[in-house]
């Protein structure tokens, strides 16, 4: 599995007033929009394309369209619907699919709650949206649902990313998918932090995305 780190003085300017403690609600949902758009162009620099031939008002030329069907974008709920906006709005015309998850405070183990996916994902470039990758075991069972549905080209936009989650992701993949399946994971982020606490909290982090968005 790749991962990006985008590394860019307007997404380290974001993220670093996301961080703050004193940055409220209202405040962290518009940065947290602004920097999804700024991840988004570097994660759908490979998003599928089709030559196409059209007429300016001058000459016919090829030029490039997404091919169909367009990506599948699936927010995780609750935290990645504050994603979601950031990313229709450079691409209006993909297909959205929701996936709620949540992670038992004391195991740290995520629950799926609602599974609102295409059944048949085959030959499908998907992009999950989720503000925070801590322990990983969200992300990991996100990409196995997807990859298990046929998708073959995953990528993950996330806020913050926690080292122990990124290895661990790989390491529940390599266990339960099938070592044949083919697809393309990537990981794509603002940054790479410290390390997770005892709590499964990212350090230094900018504490729990979901109640900073939605209270
Ligand atoms: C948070 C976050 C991720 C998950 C990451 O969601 O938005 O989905 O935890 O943790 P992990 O990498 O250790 O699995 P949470 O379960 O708090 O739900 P919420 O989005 O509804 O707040």
């Amino acid at each position: 599995m790749e991962t990006l780190v985008v590394d860019h003085p307007l997404v380290a300017h974001k993220l670093t007033t996301l961080r703050d403690v004193r940055t409220d609600s209202p405040t962290f949902r518009r940065l947290t929009d602004e920097l999804v758009t700024l991840l988004a162009y570097e994660a759908t620099r490979d998003v599928r394309v089709t030559d196409v031939t059209i007429r300016t008002p001058l000459v016919e030329t090829t030029g490039t369209q997404l091919t169909r069907p367009t990506p599948l974008v699936v927010p995780i709920l609750r935290a990645g619907l504050g994603m979601l906006d950031g990313m229709t709005r450079l691409l209006p015309t993909a297909e959205v699919g929701f996936l709620g998850m949540a992670r038992d405070e004391d195991t740290l183990q995520p629950a799926t709650y609602a599974d609102r996916l295409p059944q048949d994902l085959s030959g499908r470039q998907c992009y999950v949206l989720d503000p925070m990758l801590a322990t990983g075991g969200t992300l990991a069972a996100a990409l196995k649902l997807l990859v298990e549905r046929g998708a073959d080209h995953v990528t993950a936009i996330c806020l913050l990313a926690a080292p122990e989650g990124l290895v661990a992701v790989e390491q529940k993949l390599a266990e339960t998918l099938a070592p044949d399946h083919g697809a393309t994971l990537r990981v794509v982020t603002a940054a790479v932090d410290e390390r997770l606490d005892e709590n499964g909290f990212i350090l230094p982090g900018l504490g729990d995305a979901g109640d900073r968005l939605y209270g």
